[in-house]
């Protein structure tokens, strides 16, 4: 009988195996110490988006984190494109992980002596913001209590699990009735919410924070779609007065690609609907998706 991967794949010890099959040690310290780093990359339409792109990325964050998982980058290239490509899976939210791993010696407090591993896993499409939500347009709150960790503390550059900011503010946003929340920095300056990076058009520049958050990769080909369609665009400081100003707002990530906010607080942005320059930007990004050299087909098995 042939693996069921409807609910998604997963690439462990060199096999793909079904979702439901992937388990880690609960020694492991990706979940006893948040020691991991991953990156997620989509496939839409039976294809990779940027596939190197997030793999560069993967790459560095490993590198930072000083984390060997005896796999070369064409390695884990090659493992994702297979696990893919049997999981069958179409539109898919593709997860690489990179975790310190179980102590070889139990009980050490060694950060050297473990071993580092890597595994991924595949998921029909996630869309962080719903899809009945983006259409509408989000509604976000800037959240009051708990800030953005800083950044001498976690590099937000390494995309990682420390989520408990994240999640204070969340809990806090959603008791309020918004859909999700975008944190601030200890200087009171906008990073980026759960999941997604923070834009706003702002005299008609679009602007987005230029530090203390994941360096995106929507965020990335927003700025490129900016450039091409000639829209100012800037990476800057962007101080929660100027933010709870701006003309419109969309947050940017790959589980859904671009997606406006219509209210952030309580204050409604324009007529409470997706502002011009964030419909231009949504609608450009996704027919980026036909483009041959930012998309990497599969070869379904
Ligand atoms: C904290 C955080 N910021 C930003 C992003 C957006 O990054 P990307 O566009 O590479 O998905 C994510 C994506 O999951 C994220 O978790």
């Amino acid at each position: 009988m042939s693996a069921d991967y409807t609910s998604g794949a997963a690439w462990m010890n060199a096999k793909v195996i079904p979702i439901s099959d992937a388990k880690i040690s609960v020694f492991d310290w990706g979940l006893t110490r948040s020691d991991i780093t991953y990156d997620v990359v989509h496939v839409w339409d039976g294809a990779f988006f940027r596939l190197d792109d997030y793999l560069d990325r993967f790459m560095a964050s490993m590198g930072k984190l000083r984390m060997d998982v005896g796999m070369e980058r064409a390695e884990i290239r090659a493992a994702l494109i297979d696990m893919v490509a049997t999981s069958g899976l179409t539109s898919a939210y593709v997860s690489m992980v990179a975790s310190r791993g179980t102590p070889i010696v139990a009980g050490t407090r060694d950060p050297r002596a473990c071993n580092n591993h890597f595994y991924a896993w595949a998921v029909p499409f996630v869309w962080v913001i719903p899809q009945d939500v983006a259409k509408r347009g989000a509604h976000i709150s800037l959240a009051e209590d708990a800030r953005r960790i800083p950044i001498n503390s976690v590099d937000p550059t390494v995309k990682n699990y420390h989520w408990g900011d994240m999640t204070a503010a969340l809990f806090q946003a959603l008791d309020a009735g918004y859909d999700t929340t975008v944190l601030l920095d200890h200087d009171g300056c906008v990073t980026e919410g759960p999941g997604f990076n923070i834009f706003a058009v702002v005299d008609g520049t679009v602007v987005t924070p230029k530090s203390g958050m994941l360096e995106g990769i929507t965020r990335k080909t927003v700025m490129e779609i900016c450039a091409e369609l000639g829209i100012p665009c800037e990476a800057r400081d962007i101080p929660k007065d100027v933010f709870l100003s701006a003309d419109e707002v969309f947050t940017a990530t790959t589980a859904g690609g671009p997606v406006a906010v219509t209210r952030v607080n309580e204050r409604i942005l324009g007529n409470d609907a997706t502002g011009a320059i964030t419909e231009r930007i949504i609608k450009t990004y996704w027919d980026w998706h036909t483009r041959t050299d930012l998309n990497l087909k599969v070869t379904y098995k």
